[in-house]
């Protein structure tokens, strides 16, 4: 599936003023991608990808994922269709607090029917490697910050879909669980998941195929 951002604007209005976080921003992303964007702190990074991943409407230009256009659809629609095709890593984790963090982890694949045991497995190995399996069981609340980052993320990966979007994923983490999620990262995207990446990081960036630096909502250079 390819993506296509076509001069798309977000304007926040506030009272008496009004602000643009993103600034007729054009992109081309192809199935299998692999692209991140950097940038300084307010300069529009996650109001991009929140347009570009249908929970933000742009005030104007439009997005389409091959033919269907999510920058005009409706909100039913584009939840059946992120439903299907993408996986999302917010930049502040959301667990639900009361449940463990397999069942944080493995809940959302019930919209795809595919808790199988197969499934299960491959989401343990994957806990494992975040270093969580001795607290698997454990309610998601009781977790530090890191960890909840790491459920997160362990819950878009267990999703696993053709767009992976990922806002910030190694911020809160440590070297040892960064160093595995860029080995999962570059593994999923060589099976061909296409993955949008936001850090700050320019040597997480470098992972990437494709390197953008947006400042002041627009995208004003391609680093590599
Ligand atoms: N709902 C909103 N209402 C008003 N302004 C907003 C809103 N959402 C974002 N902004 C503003 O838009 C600008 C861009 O925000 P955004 O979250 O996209 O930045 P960012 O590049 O992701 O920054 P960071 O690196 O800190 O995450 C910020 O100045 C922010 O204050
Ligand atoms: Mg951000």
């Amino acid at each position: 599936m390819n993506i296509k951002v076509i001069s798309t604007t977000k304007t926040f209005k506030t009272l008496n003023s009004s602000f643009k976080a993103c600034d007729e921003v054009s992109l081309d992303i192809n199935q299998g991608d692999f692209i991140a964007i950097v940038g300084y702190t307010g300069s529009g990074k996650s109001t991009l990808l929140s347009m570009i991943g249908g929970i933000l409407r742009p005030t104007s230009g439009s997005i389409y994922y091959d033919s269907f256009k999510i920058s005009d659809a409706s909100q039913s629609d584009i939840t059946v269709f992120r439903r299907e095709y993408f996986s999302y890593i917010f930049q502040h984790p959301v667990i639900i607090p009361n449940i463990s963090i397999i069942d944080n982890i493995v809940m959302p694949l019930i919209f795809k029917s595919e808790i199988t045991n197969e499934k299960i497995e491959e989401v343990k190995e994957y806990i494992d490697a975040f270093g969580l399996k001795s607290k698997e069981n454990m309610k998601a609340g009781l977790l530090s910050g890191g960890e909840m980052k790491k459920v997160s993320i362990l819950r878009a990966l267990a999703y696993g879909c053709d767009v992976l979007i990922a806002d910030e994923p190694t911020n809160d983490l440590d070297p040892k669980t960064i160093k595995v999620l860029v080995d999962i990262f570059n593994s999923i995207n060589k099976k061909g998941t296409t993955i949008i990446m936001v850090t700050h990081s320019h040597s997480i960036a470098s992972q990437a195929k494709t390197v953008y630096e947006m400042s002041n909502g627009k995208i004003i250079r391609t680093l590599k």
